[in-house]
């Protein structure tokens, strides 16, 4: 793979062992995908933050870089939810020694120059790629975003690719950097009007059946972005998808149409009787959840006011988490709407979410979930059963 001159000095040294290090893990792995040359890139947005996911091997790892002092981001660049609200974590009934490593955790990662905002929905908190630019991003429902939403180019990297590629300003040019990888290989034909929840059975469904292909969506009625979000986050965890377009709507379509014009790619249907199944299929109990968690991907504002606008005059019976970033806390807590779910007995969290969490520990059997995120890693991740639905559904109240 070609390096530039400075690229070189990097990658012998020339600057110290921390650089030199994170440059041998982007040349390995551009020379696994035969990338020809390196790319600079405008933000990264790095996961390996919650000490659930990352244990203490991580944290050691971490602490160990972040000794560096040379060890420091050099374009904006934000991190993935952690495993406790940083700052509420004791109300929310999170053990202490638990989270004294995750703030350990994320400590190192402030000395290395990170923003530690701690979200999976960088790009609604000013994270914002512009269409074509080169980044590295590492949660897979945010590259989906940044990639179809966006129009900006990331792979789906690894915690340490992304966090290497922070410290060099760099990324290897391979895979959805590339014109000829961001063309669609099938398309999607849902020939029924989607509202809420549909849409993350969808991706889910879509996602299972196509693992990383491109899918062209042809919605019957105009998805909204969060619709795109829970699609998205969907798709990317079924499968393994990091793009798709959606004909009228994402800023590559016509590029994606151009491209089906000239070849006869296959075309899978979505009835509205395959939508309801999948939405059946998601939940693994039958049972009324004891938490509702929402926000996965982590909320955004309009959503956390949809939420507050239905609880108004409603107590809840069971316990409601609204999973988001501290910035969508604090602007949620200027418009009253904090008050209004905290009135009804629920609770804003920031930080983190009901996957990377170890909500398994907190004495909580089943739990109910609008995302198909969630509904797809909760019995895996965190051994608990889930219920499935829209979230006006879930909520019981007195
Ligand atoms: Fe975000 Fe957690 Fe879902 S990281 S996408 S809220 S699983």
């Amino acid at each position: 793979m070609y390096l530039t001159p400075e690229e070189e000095k990097m990658y012998n040294g020339y600057y110290g062992s921390t650089i030199q290090k994170c440059m041998e893990i982007l040349v390995a792995l551009g020379d696994i995908y035969d990338a020809t040359e390196m790319v600079d890139i405008s933000s990264a947005q790095v996961s390996g933050v919650s000490y659930k996911t990352i244990g203490d091997s991580g944290l050691e790892y971490l602490v160990d870089l972040a000794s560096d002092p040379k060890a420091k981001t050099c374009v904006p660049s934000t991190l993935n939810p952690a495993g406790v609200d940083l700052d509420n974590w004791k109300d929310l009934g999170f053990k202490e020694e638990f989270t004294k490593r995750q703030l350990e955790i994320v400590k190192a990662y402030r000395k290395m120059n990170i923003m530690t905002t701690c979200t999976c929905t960088p790009y609604l908190i000013g994270n914002i790629p512009l269409k074509g630019s080169h980044i590295a991003w590492s949660e897979s429902s945010a590259v989906v975003y940044a990639n179809s939403i966006l129009g900006a180019r990331t792979n789906r990297e690894g915690g340490p690719g992304a966090l290497s590629a922070a410290i060099c300003g760099k990324t290897p040019l391979y895979g959805y950097h590339l014109d000829e990888e961001r063309i669609p290989d099938l398309i999607v034909d849902v020939e029924t009007d989607s509202l809420g929840a549909d849409y993350g059975a969808i991706g889910y469904m879509v996602g299972k059946k196509i693992g990383d292909k491109v899918p062209y969506f042809k919605f019957k009625n105009k998805p909204f972005p969060n619709d795109l979000k829970s699609l998205g986050a969907a798709l990317a965890s079924s499968g393994a998808v990091a793009l798709y377009h959606v004909e009228n709507l994402t800023p590559e379509f016509q590029f994606a149409q151009n491209r089906i014009l000239e070849d006869n790619i296959e075309q899978i249907t979505i009835e509205k009787k395959d939508i309801t199944e999948t939405r059946e299929k998601l939940s693994t109990s039958s049972e009324k959840p004891d938490l509702i968690c929402l926000g996965c991907p982590h909320s955004s504002l309009d959503e956390i006011q949809d939420i507050a606008e239905f609880l108004v005059g409603k107590k809840l019976k069971n316990e409601l988490w609204v999973c988001t970033s501290i910035n969508m806390k604090a602007a949620a807590d200027r418009m009253g709407l904090t008050a209004i779910i905290e009135k009804a007995g629920g609770k804003i969290v920031c930080d983190t979410c009901m996957v990377v969490s170890p909500i398994e520990d907190l004495g909580f059997e089943v739990i109910g979930v609008d995302s198909a995120k969630a509904a797809n890693y909760i019995p895996s991740m965190c051994g608990l059963d889930v219920v499935f639905d829209d979230f006006k559904n879930l909520i019981i109240d007195y």
